[in-house]
Order: structure tokens, then sequence, then C-alpha cells
């Protein structure tokens, strides 16, 4: 798209094709060192290869800005997808690890140690939901939930086994979580998956209803869809869904992996509604221990009971080290979340007043600081222009910018973003509808 863009700057370079633009040598990015080449060069011989990296090798983060090995600045608004919501290197959260470190990383879930059951108790208070299981990641958190759903199901009969998900929706990666994804690309090669799960269209209340029975052992939603592209359910939708599972005694299951634990400027997404819909079941990971895996299903008790002793388990989850950088930063999130909607609102508000100057910008959505903003021309050259300029952000369904920053993220951060997407923008337009798009 912006082939005839004749400024040359380290980086992945301006005047190249995407392809090539992501195959990084010294002739496609000439700033490019030889230690980050040595980086590129053994992954590629030694590592599965199932990411399509960035062409960047990252060494070392501050606030909300991250630095490659050749010392490049960038400023951070995607927060490793949403994970180190307090940027890097907090100084508390460095603190507690130092600490923490030095007296116990891990015991097994075998015996007691000090921080499951504070972080637990703080996890109740601030999500309405009393018990909680500690895991390491979303996925295996989504697992552990559909294991409850499952369960709770079989205890009142044998053909209650059903789980109705949502169309575009995203839910991890293991072969549970894949089952309730509903976008073919991430299940086709896996498939069968999960018997008993019927896919509905968000947002369509009588769809739901029309899909919802006695059959049916639970709902799993995505407040606002994540992957998917920015897009949050309506309220009303919600609460249908909320009244169909009591109605045929079903559980409802929020993932709030990416668009809870702050980012909507409430701790979880599902506080957006005005009274709270309650679901039974709730999923978190992503930020909750600001880098250190970690991840959580925390439920009522009806929800809860379906999971008995020996019925799940983990080596890792819950240990010391997590559990007490959690409870850290959850004391940190009670002062930030007012500052997360208001610097949220202020982003999307600039990012608005950029769309009016650019037709092929569609809309600008979200909450918090969870926001997509939807071309109609395709995002992938746009986040390596960014790259370029120094600025990190993610392109999600080939045309919606997804911006995720660190909940510490300022004004100022702000308008250094919006003047730099400015700056990418006007190219765009200029290459809008040109050949290699
Ligand atoms: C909504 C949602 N659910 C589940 C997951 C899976 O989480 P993880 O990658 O930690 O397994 C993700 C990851 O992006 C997500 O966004």
């Amino acid at each position: 798209m912006y082939r005839n863009d004749s400024c040359r700057r380290r980086g992945p370079e301006i005047g190249l094709k995407y392809d090539e633009r992501m195959t990084t040598t010294s002739e496609t990015a000439p700033g490019w060192s030889a230690a980050a080449q040595k980086v590129v060069d053994l992954e590629k011989d030694y590592l599965l290869q199932t990411y399509s990296r960035y062409p960047v090798v990252m060494h070392r983060g501050k606030g909300c800005y991250l630095y490659d090995v050749d010392g490049k600045r960038y400023l951070d608004l995607m927060a490793g997808i949403g994970v180190n919501a307090l940027g890097h290197a907090h100084p508390r959260i460095v603190r507690v690890i130092r600490e923490q470190t030095n007296l116990l990383l891990h015991c097994s879930n075998l015996y007691y140690h000090e921080y499951q059951g504070p972080l637990a108790k703080k996890l109740a208070e601030i999500s309405g939901l009393p018990r909680t299981f500690f895991c390491n990641s979303g996925t295996e958190a989504m697992e552990g939930a559909l294991k409850m759903v499952r369960s709770h199901g079989g205890r009142i009969s044998p053909e209650k086994l059903e789980i109705i998900a949502l169309d575009n929706s995203f839910h991890g990666r293991t072969c549970g979580a894949l089952s309730v994804t509903g976008q073919e690309k991430y299940r086709k090669d896996f498939e069968p998956l999960l018997a008993g799960v019927k896919f509905v269209p968000p947002n369509d209340e009588a769809a739901l209803e029309q899909a919802v029975g006695d059959r049916t052992a639970g709902i799993v939603i995505e407040w606002v869809q994540g992957e998917g592209g920015i897009y949050p359910l309506e309220v009303p939708y919600v609460r249908k869904a909320k009244e169909l599972a009591e109605r045929h005694n079903a559980l409802l299951v929020c993932d709030e992996i990416q668009c809870g634990v702050g980012r909507p400027g409430t701790y979880f997404a599902y506080q957006l509604a005005d009274p709270v819909i309650l679901p039974d079941v709730m999923v978190a990971a992503k930020p909750l221990a600001c880098g250190l895996p970690l991840g959580v299903i925390v439920a009522n008790e009806k929800a809860a009971a379906a999971i008995g002793p020996g019925m799940h388990g983990s080596t890792f989850g819950g240990g010391p080290l997590a559990c007490r950088v959690a409870l850290e930063f959850l004391d940190i999130l009670e002062g930030l979340l007012p500052h997360i909607h208001q610097v949220g609102g202020y982003f999307r508000m600039e990012l608005a007043a950029l769309a009016k100057h650019h037709s092929f910008i569609k809309e600008v959505r979200g909450y918090g600081l969870m926001i997509g903003v939807e071309l109609d021309i395709p995002g992938k050259e746009i986040v390596l222009d960014a790259l370029a300029e120094g600025m990190l952000i993610n392109c999600t369904h080939d045309t919606v910018l997804r911006f995720l920053p660190p909940y510490i993220i300022q004004d100022a951060e702000i308008d250094h973003a919006v003047k730099t997407l400015a700056k990418i923008f006007k190219k765009a337009k200029a290459g809008e509808g040109s050949p290699g798009v």
C-alpha cells in the first residue's frame, strides 16, 4: 500500500511488500543488528513455526515503553495482548517478585501457602462470586469452566450436555476451549472437537432463545469479543442469556480473559451493566499477575458444587509467586479504575476525531482501555508502519486495529499515539486503492 513512500527509516522498511517487511534481514531492515538476526535465525531452526512474529527482538521494558535489542524505543499499546497492565518493570511488582523468589517459588497444591486464600477472598469481593480455582492461562481456565458446565449438566441428566457459544468468539487453543470458539479457522484442523456445542450469532436474542433448552448445561459468552474484533455484546442480550440460563438451570459463563480485570474501567466487563448481570462462572487470566502465568475460574456456589474433590487440579496453578503478585496488582488496580475509565474515554474521543478526517475509518468502539478501530482497508500494513514509527499496535480480523494499552498510560502518551496514527493514516489515504493492499 505504501510502496511509493520514499522515507527510509530503520525497522521494517516502508518501501517493501508486507511479506518482505515481515522477513527480517539486513536488506529489509538496514538497521537490523547481527544480534537481532541471530535470535531470528535460531528460532527458525529450532522452534515449532506457529507464530508469525513481527520483525523486532525485544530486550527490556519500562513503564509504557519497550526497547529492542538495538535500543530502539516503542510505545506499547498492546501490553503483551492485554497482559502488562501496569506496564513494564512496575516498582511494586518488581519488589514483590524479588522478595517472593527469595522465599518460596513453588510448593505444589499438596500444601497450603499464604497467598491463595487472600487472593481468592479478594476475587470474591471484587467479582461477587465466592469460589476460585487457580490455573496458569486463559485457555486452561476455560477448560476448567467447561468441565464445571459438563459436570453440572451431568448431575441433572445424562442428556444435559449442550453448550451454547457465540459466533466470532475466541476462548483459547486447547481442545475444549476450541470447541466453544466460534471461528472455523481455529477449529478446522482439530475436529471433531467436544460434541454438543451449538453456535449462535451474538446479539440475536431470538436465536439464543431458540437454541437454549433443558439440554443446555451452559452458555459461554465474551462481553466484548476481543480477538473477534472488539465487538461488545448488548446489555439486553446478556440479560436474556442470564434469564435463559436461570430458566433452564444452565450455567452462564463469562470469559473475561481479555475484556476483564480492570480493562473496561470496572473490575469485570459484566459490571458495566446496571444492575450488574452476575454470571455463574467467570474466567480471567491475562493481566492478573502482570506477566506471570495465572488464570482463574471464579464461580458461585451452584457452579462450584459441580467440581468435587479430585475432579480437577493443576501442578503449577496458584503458586505463591503468581498469587502474591496478583494480590499486589489488585491492590494497585483499585485506585486505577477511574483513571482507566477517564483515559480510555479520552483515547476513544481522540480516535473518533481522527476518524472524521479519514473515510476508511468505519468505527471506533470498545470500553475503557480495550479499543478497536475498524477500517475498510487491511490493517496489517498499518501495524508495520506503526512498528517502524516506534509504536506497538495490532490488527485483528484483517481490518480492526486493536489497542490494549497498559492501565498506567497517560494523556500525553495517547496524544503521541494519535499523532503517530494521523501520520500513518495520511499515507494510507494517499495509497488507498493501490496494488498490493
Ligand atoms: C477472550 C479470550 N479467551 C481465552 C483466551 C486464551 O487465553 P490464553 O492465551 O492465556 O490461553 C484469550 C487469549 O487471547 C482470549 O482473548
